[in-house]
């Protein structure tokens, strides 16, 4: 069976060499291997203690956090405030409830049926792109084609404007900016800061985000002079109300939110996607049964909204690389006070690590932990997996508002590229994933197409 790469884990003492005297910046390839065994344990020699939770019961303790003692990680609102405000990504208590029930209805299965042709207009597209690609036998950097992609779905759906206007293309130009410094975790911090020291933001990336900030209320401003003239998510976000006070959202709060859909939605769906096309390239069995399966459901036309539940095969690759790669590596919290999980005492102040990745490549969880194997999401064999082992999308009231919205942009556009392209990784062996913002290729994978004639 496929493993496609992951990094060999480190004794402990090796791990903080890398972080301090190397300056080894990446998250991924420092954790020990006691990391991928453990139900709960402490996470290398920090100031601050740093506890990683596996266990699928402790996990539901934390996410549920039915007591509020676990609320989203300072370092991590610190980073994003600046950007999007108190949003939905990072808000808590009363203001999270408020802003959650207004931005859900945005996300239900019937908006994303009306988010559909947007979603296909920029596949067509995109294969019209990749077309050329072919013809020209040209390569090119896979990681930033399903930035690309991605965003340039987030752009119609969210705004009704392709990422080929001017300032869709700013917005993109500036985010990456900005994540790439969000993206630049400060490992000396984080060994020797003690808990709760606000991080200073860098002069650039303050002025990047009040630049994004004011390039979101331009797009968004068509949608409050308006109303009623676009069917889009911003147009859901401008209409919602509170179901209590009757209030809509604020202009910031607006602008807050969407700044958080191109933030959490985008770069997310971009990373899985590159994961899956570099497995795929690898596998061509496994695209064979892609292949059948679209021909099957479609009959040779375009994949429909309605086909999307059909594509069950396509819809389990996705799953399957969403678990070996889960885009947001770790999902970080923080204790509000003192408290016990499980047999550890946790002090007030302590970084809690829900990881996607070392709890879907856990031994006691997973059989063949880092093979890729899709058939394990199919049939009979999807109820063998243990409950709380699988949570790419988080888990608890703060569970992604954009899974479903996820799943099926990147069904289509597997089935979309798969049915009428081949792909042929550059340097595959070169091919290695860190911990950034997302689960990414540590350089970027290069790329070949060339038309399928099936
Ligand atoms: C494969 C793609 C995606 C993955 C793996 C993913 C993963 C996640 C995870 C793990 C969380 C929970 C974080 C936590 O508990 O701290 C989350 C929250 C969130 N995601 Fe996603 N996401 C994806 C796509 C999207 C998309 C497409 C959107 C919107 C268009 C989106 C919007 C959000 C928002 C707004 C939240 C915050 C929810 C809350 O706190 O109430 N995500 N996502």
């Amino acid at each position: 069976m496929f493993e496609p790469p992951h990094p060999k884990p480190l004794a402990p003492v090796a791990a903080l060499v890398r972080a301090v005297w190397r300056g080894e910046r990446d998250l991924l390839g420092l954790l020990p291997a006691d990391a991928y065994r453990v139900p709960i344990g402490h996470l290398g020699y920090t100031r601050r203690s740093i506890l990683i939770v596996n266990d699928p019961g402790l996990v539901r303790s934390v996410l549920l956090d039915e007591e509020g003692i676990f609320p989203k990680n300072d370092l991590m609102v610190d980073a994003l405030q600046p950007l999007v405000g108190d949003s939905l990504f990072i808000s808590g208590g009363a203001t999270w409830r408020r802003q959650r029930a207004m931005v859900d209805p945005g996300f239900t299965h019937m908006r994303l049926g009306s988010a559909f042709p947007a979603m296909s207009a920029a596949v067509s597209a995109y294969v019209d792109l990749l077309g050329q690609y072919a013809a020209d036998d040209a390569d090119f950097s896979l990681d930033l084609a399903m930035s690309h992609l991605t965003a340039d779905i987030i752009c119609r759906t969210v705004f009704s404007t392709p990422l080929t206007s001017q300032l869709a293309r700013e917005v993109f130009d500036a985010f990456t900016v900005f994540e790439r410094s969000a993206a630049q975790v400060d490992f000396k911090r984080l060994i020797f800061d003690p808990a709760f020291r606000p991080v200073p933001q860098r002069a650039e990336v303050l002025s990047a985000c009040s630049q994004i900030r004011r390039q979101l209320a331009a797009l968004l401003a068509p949608h409050l002079d308006e109303p009623g003239r676009f069917d889009d998510i911003a147009s859901a976000m401008v209409s919602a109300r509170d179901a209590e006070s009757g209030r809509p959202f604020s202009h910031d709060e607006l602008v807050d939110q969407l700044g958080v859909f191109f933030l959490a939605g985008h770069e997310t769906t971009a990373s899985a996607l590159t994961w899956a096309v570099f497995i795929l390239s690898r596998l061509p069995d496994v695209v064979g049964r892609l292949r059948a399966e679209v021909d099957a459901v479609t009959g040779g036309r375009s994949v429909a909204f309605g086909d999307l539940r059909e594509l069950k095969f396509t819809r389990s690759i996705f799953r399957e690389t969403l678990r070996l790669y889960p885009p947001i590596t770790f999902i970080p919290r923080v204790a509000m006070r003192n408290t016990r999980l499980g047999p550890m005492r946790v002090r007030r102040g302590a970084m809690v690590m829900i990881s996607p990745w070392t709890i879907q490549r856990h031994a006691d969880l997973w059989q063949a932990p880092h093979a890729f194997d899709p058939d394990r999401f199919l049939g009979a064999r999807e109820s063998e997996s243990v409950s709380g082992a699988y949570l790419p999308f988080g888990l608890g009231p703060r569970v992604c508002v954009g899974a479903a919205f996820a799943q099926s942009e990147a069904t289509l556009i597997l089935a979309e590229l798969f049915r009428r392209f081949d792909f042929r990784i550059v340097r595959p062996d070169d091919v290695r994933p860190v911990a950034r913002l997302t689960t990414r290729p540590a350089t970027q994978i290069r790329v070949r197409v060339a038309r399928h004639d099936g």
